[in-house]
């Protein structure tokens, strides 16, 4: 191999530290193995078998229990951070510190202060950031705004989109505020999201919902309002299903995006003339690559080999927007008469 080829061939391979070793690194991993050029080259997690076990199953992987041992590995391009979420903050900002891109699970960290800091401080070290909003990369979501960009149902007016699921009460992180515990910040971190793509950020909210006596959302419903009329519907729940469909509407017609909207693979699209606005939606099928990270993995790696340090398809800006709206909803469910402290057992 000459010294070009193998240059080539360096730039061309990301490495990839694996941080947690819960089931959606399982499912994330999985579907990182099958990214060109991509190779997991650290497993950390607080447990020193269960890193081992894992790294095992990559192949090729050394694991350790220590998490700045991982980082200190100079091999190590970029880390995957897949903890509860109370955690990210702190994992990241260590991650950046190291030298290391990030791509971090999704809600990047509990506030819009604490995402922009992160930011800056990636941006200030040239280094790759990104929130792992993979919705946002999904086929059928990529299609969903060509087609409004394309005016087929004309000016979008309006957004609906719910998460709710009745979980089990176990002892996962959900359910504990010192790790993750907000059903907002889990869930409902969708349906904004889905809002801002079409609509942006909101002028005003109303929002409501269930808060347990020591400050762990249960669930909410809000409305985010915009200049003309133009509004968002959204919920979020761990209390009871509340339909997964999302869908957009405007003025020539509307789409849906079947249940979980968050990782459909179709759409139904009600425009172009009476019949199929009313009776027969165009559906769309849309592939599903791997456990369905596949694009949005793919998108990072390819966003860091060229130098990027923002993806801008979720860009730092939009993220830090998200997250303005998901406080101001946080802090009128909290703070509301409504509904607080209601199913305390
Ligand atoms: N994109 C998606 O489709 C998707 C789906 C589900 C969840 N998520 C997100 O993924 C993240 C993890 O969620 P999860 O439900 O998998 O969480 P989890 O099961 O509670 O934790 C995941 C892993 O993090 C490590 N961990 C646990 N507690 C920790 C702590 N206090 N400090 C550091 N590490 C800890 C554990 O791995 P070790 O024991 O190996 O350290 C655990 O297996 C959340 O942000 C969640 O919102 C995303």
């Amino acid at each position: 191999m000459t010294t070009t080829q193998e240059t080539e061939q360096q730039k061309a391979t990301l490495q990839w530290g694996i941080v947690g070793t819960g089931p959606i690194s399982d499912n994330v991993v999985a579907d990182l193995s099958t990214i060109s050029g991509a190779v997991i080259r650290g497993v950390h997690s607080r447990d020193a078998a269960k890193a081992s076990a894992f790294a095992e199953k990559v192949g090729g992987a050394f694991s350790t229990d220590n998490y700045e041992e991982l980082l200190a590995d100079g091999r190590i391009d970029v880390v995957y951070i897949a903890t509860p979420f109370a955690t990210h903050y702190p994992l990241t900002r260590q991650a950046l510190l190291a030298g290391k891109h990030v791509l971090v699970e999704k809600p990047m960290a509990m506030t819009a202060a604490e995402v922009a800091e992160l930011f800056q401080l990636a941006g200030q070290r040239n280094l790759f950031l990104m929130e792992g909003m993979w919705m946002k990369f999904n086929p059928a979501f990529v299609r969903l705004r060509e087609e409004i960009a394309a005016g087929r149902i004309g000016e979008p007016r309006s957004v609906r989109a719910m998460f709710g699921m009745p979980f089990p009460q176990d002892d996962g992180s959900r359910w504990d505020v010192k790790r993750s515990g907000s059903t907002l910040l889990d869930q409902g971190i969708y349906p904004v999201t889905l809002a801002h793509s079409i609509l942006g950020e909101p002028e005003s909210i109303y929002a409501a919902g269930t808060v347990r006596s020591d400050g762990l959302d249960l669930a909410e419903h809000f409305t985010l309002e915009y200049s003309g009329g133009r509004f968002a519907h959204g919920a979020a729940s761990t209390q009871e299903f509340a339909d997964t469909s999302g869908s957009v509407s405007g003025t020539k017609g509307w789409i849906v995006l079947p249940g979980p909207f968050w990782a459909t693979t179709n759409l139904r699209i009600h425009a172009d003339n009476w019949q199929t606005i009313v009776h027969n939606p165009e559906p769309v099928e849309l592939a599903c690559e791997g456990n369905g990270y596949v694009p949005m993995l793919r998108a990072v790696s390819e966003a860091i080999r060229i130098g990027l340090t923002e993806h801008p398809l979720h860009t730092a800006a939009d993220t830090i927007a998200v997250f303005r709206t998901l406080d101001r909803i946080r802090s009128a469910v909290e703070t509301g008469e409504v509904n607080r402290g209601k199913d305390e057992e």
